[in-house]
């Protein structure tokens, strides 16, 4: 186990932070090459524990797979349809399987996610599109086991749930639908940006898909797919994080680089909202801290509204900021984990149900902490940096499932932390 010390004090970050790869862009990808037995090469994977089980779950399967710096190269010729449970255990994001298995050996067994902190995270809506497609799915002894009679038969299918869209459901259907017969047309689809890279990478290995992007998705089956060469789009959760980081401590102000800005544009808002100020140059963004800081609304929805990956760290922000702030979450009501650490830290704030309401300025005093969920551990990463003495933040290993050496990439631009196994 490894521990994070964070020693805080008066803003002074300066420089710059490059972004890595999408993380949740990899999973689906690096999933969607088992629809072909040609090799795929896959750029820009991040060094993460969640793309490096992924890896796992792909060579345990049998393809053939490589893994150079940042680039991935799989060749998936011969596979089985049992994913390894004891991986895929671990990483609820395996879900995406389902779709490329039961599109390339018409069945699959993948075990159920198991729930996790930031709430219940049901299959529900990736099941109903797969027995829509025409595929038998039961679910027995903690696993989805899904098997198709004749061939996938495309049609319309609406994937919206109460929560809204699905983008795990959306991939999957999508990479089931490349290989089904007839067009298959996707109503209610995820629209996030990640969505719209695995259409790209599908249609770089011959899949007919349109309208990636919006919430209306058409798929025209394939009878096979080749192999592709892709480069996953920046992760704008982890480049979002950074935003914050600078926001909250940095001397003057901070550039994020390698990032696609117009991912950003909601959580750009609610930073300059709260009295920074944002400079856009091409895949670079500058963030100037400035002292008139103010608290600020936020509700998370689905993109290209407010992400739900980006509220803890953003409370945060909005602890240290002068007012009152709300932070609703309509994705995952209870993600809400780090606000008994942020409390414990000094802040000042309130849960009601789906609701954290803030009172800030809060002065924070360092403290031992514990991190839970990947996003609120990040958060604390970022109130460490700001609190008066050390923060000690336990179970690292959340946070190292999605962002790429975190502390290395801070630590490179000022902050004072170390890692330390405990
Ligand atoms: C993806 O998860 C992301 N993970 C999550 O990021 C992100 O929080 C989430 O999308 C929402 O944006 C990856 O891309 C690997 P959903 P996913 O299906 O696809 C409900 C992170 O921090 N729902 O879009 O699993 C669900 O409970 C992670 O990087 C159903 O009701 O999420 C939630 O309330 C955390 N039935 C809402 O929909 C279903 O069948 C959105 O979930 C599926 C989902």
């Amino acid at each position: 186990m490894e521990k994070l010390i964070v020693t805080g004090g008066p803003p002074s970050l300066k420089g710059t932070i490059n972004v890595s790869g999408s993380k949740n862009s990899s999973l689906p990808i690096l999933a969607a090459t088992l629809l072909t037995k040609d090799q795929c090469v896959i750029r820009r994977v991040p060094d993460v524990s969640d793309a490096n089980y992924m890896l796992q779950i792909l060579s345990q399967l049998g393809a053939d797979v490589e893994r150079a710096s940042g680039n991935v190269i799989v060749s998936a010729e011969k596979i089985s349809h049992q994913t390894p449970y004891d991986i895929v255990r671990k990483m609820r994001a395996s879900v995406c399987m389902m779709g490329p298995l039961v599109a390339r050996l018409g069945k699959a067994e993948v075990s159920l996610p198991g729930g996790c902190v930031i709430g219940d995270r049901p299959i529900d809506l990736h099941l109903h599109a797969l027995k829509e497609l025409g595929a038998k799915v039961d679910v027995t002894g903690g696993y989805v086991i899904i098997d198709v009679p004749k061939d996938l038969e495309g049609k319309e299918i609406n994937l919206r749930g109460k929560f809204g869209s699905t983008v795990l459901g959306t991939d999957n259907l999508m990479m089931a639908a490349t290989l089904a017969k007839g067009t298959t047309i996707i109503e209610g689809a995820a629209a996030e940006p990640e969505v719209i890279d695995l259409a790209d990478f599908l249609n770089k290995m011959g899949a007919k898909i349109t309208g990636a992007g919006t919430r209306r998705i058409e798929i025209e089956g394939v009878s096979e797919l080749h192999g592709a060469e892709h480069t996953v789009i920046p992760d704008r959760i982890e480049a979002g994080t950074f935003l914050v980081a600078a926001a909250m401590a940095a001397e003057k102000s901070l550039n994020i680089n390698r990032v696609r800005a117009d991912h950003l544009k909601a959580v750009i808002e609610v930073i300059e909202a709260s009295g920074h100020v944002v400079t856009v140059s091409g895949e670079s963004i500058e963030v100037t801290r400035t002292n008139n800081s103010r608290g600020a609304k936020i509700q998370t929805g689905p993109y290209p509204e407010f992400p739900t990956d980006m509220q803890a760290q953003m409370t945060a922000l909005l602890v240290i900021s002068d007012g009152i702030s709300t932070v609703v979450d309509t994705i995952f009501p209870e993600r809400f984990m780090h606000l008994p650490e942020l409390q414990r830290m000094g802040a000042v704030v309130e849960r009601q149900g789906n609701t954290a309401i803030v009172e800030g300025p809060a002065s924070l005093t360092g403290a031992p902490v514990m991190a839970s969920d990947l996003r609120a551990s990040a958060a604390l990463v970022l109130a460490g940096m700001r609190a008066k003495g050390e923060t000690e933040i336990n179970r690292l290993y959340h946070i190292d499932r999605g962002y790429e050496h975190i502390d290395e990439k801070l630590i490179g631009v000022g902050a004072r932390m170390e890692r330390k196994r405990v």
